[in-house]
């Protein structure tokens, strides 16, 4: 089966290709290394000794989409490709708006030209907003709180809609906890470029010195120590969720939406003391404020995914913490 990545070099995007490629698919990239390297791709080739199709093509670009599809038959699309970085839509919603929206409007109008009609969407736990309670089901109610979310949101709610007028589509939601990790080759990671809006990011570069310090974002949430709860989730098991995904889209028509996380929450401190543990490093830090928009605790309900999918991760937070280590330290001269 022929399976077209958008935003396939990215870090997610690159760790699913890797499965895709593992278990026989073959895999067509498309993605406009806006915010990830051509490298990748000969990693991903190093892991998993084939290589993928690439095309650097901006998805907006309909007539080059197009063109792809009619190169290549594609059986079903996993949908990647999108900014993500909530500050930067804070200060520049048209920029999200424009780029999320556009898209995936364009990739969906290619879809239904050429009749593909099997569709994974990466969306993000974002869209719950500040939850009711805890953990958090997938049918609990939906708001955000930045436009990066709002995109995710938005296009969750096109994709409603294109599901009850196209009854021959089947559209798949993963709603991603926090990944974090890199794959044990320490070939692909996570290394994003200026100093890190993510925890784990930063916590790496206060490992390798490149920052003095870790600034704790408040120690006054309701949570076990003041610190912000996550559900944190292993890359290649987020990986491993979307090849579940694509073996229920194959027979299946209509629209599900799945949690994938752990069902288990770590505050900032926890995972300070694990990295600490598991790589023998001293990870300085200092209270500060709050970051605005930031929500106290957040940790799915994994039960959907697992009863329906038959996904359940399996790493733990420290291999999690070791292999996002493992990854810089691999590439550090990079
Ligand atoms: C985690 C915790 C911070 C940095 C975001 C997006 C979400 C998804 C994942 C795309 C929080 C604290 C962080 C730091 C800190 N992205 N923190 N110091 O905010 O849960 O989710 O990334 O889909 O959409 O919203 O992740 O890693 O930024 O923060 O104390 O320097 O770490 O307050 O409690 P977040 P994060």
């Amino acid at each position: 089966m022929n399976i077209l990545v958008t935003g396939g070099t990215g870090f997610i995007g690159s760790h699913t290709c890797v499965e895709l490629l593992n278990n026989n698919y073959n895999v067509i990239i498309i993605d406009n290394l806006s915010n990830s390297s051509i490298e990748v791709l000969e990693k991903i080739e190093k892991i998993t000794s084939k290589k993928p199709k690439f095309y650097k093509i901006d998805l907006c670009d309909k007539e080059k989409v197009k063109e792809i599809f009619n190169e290549n038959k594609i059986d079903a699309v996993i949908h990647f490709a999108g900014y993500k970085a909530v500050g930067e839509s804070v200060s520049n919603p048209l920029k999200y708006y424009r780029n999320n929206l556009d898209s995936t409007l364009t990739l969906l109008e290619v879809m239904k030209e050429v009749n593909c009609h099997n569709l994974i969407f990466s969306s993000s736990a974002t869209v719950y907003g500040t939850p009711k309670e805890l953990p958090i089901k997938e049918d609990f109610p939906l708001s955000t709180t930045n436009p990066y979310g709002t995109t995710k949101l938005m296009i969750e709610r096109i994709l409603k809609d294109i599901s009850i007028s196209d009854k021959e589509i089947s559209i798949i939601i993963l709603r991603y906890f926090n990944p974090i990790g890199s794959h044990k080759s320490g070939l692909l990671g996570e290394n994003p470029s200026g100093i890190p809006n993510n925890l784990m990011p930063y916590i790496v570069r206060v490992a390798t010195k490149e920052l003095p310090f870790l600034n704790v974002f408040g120690n006054d949430y309701d949570t076990h120590d003041g610190t912000g709860v996550r559900d944190y989730i292993h890359v290649v098991d987020l990986a491993k969720g979307h090849i579940k995904a694509l073996e229920k889209s194959i027979n299946f028509k209509g629209i599900e939406y799945y949690n994938l996380g752990t069902g288990t929450g770590y505050s900032v401190l926890d995972l300070v003391k694990t990295f600490e543990k598991v790589n023998n490093v001293k990870i300085p830090y200092k209270i500060v404020n709050r970051r605005p928009g930031d929500i106290a605790a957040c940790f799915a309900d994994p039960t959907k995914a697992y009863k329906e999918l038959g996904f359940k991760a399996e790493y733990g937070i420290e291999d999690m913490c070791k292999d996002s280590y493992n990854y810089i330290l691999k590439n550090k001269s990079n």
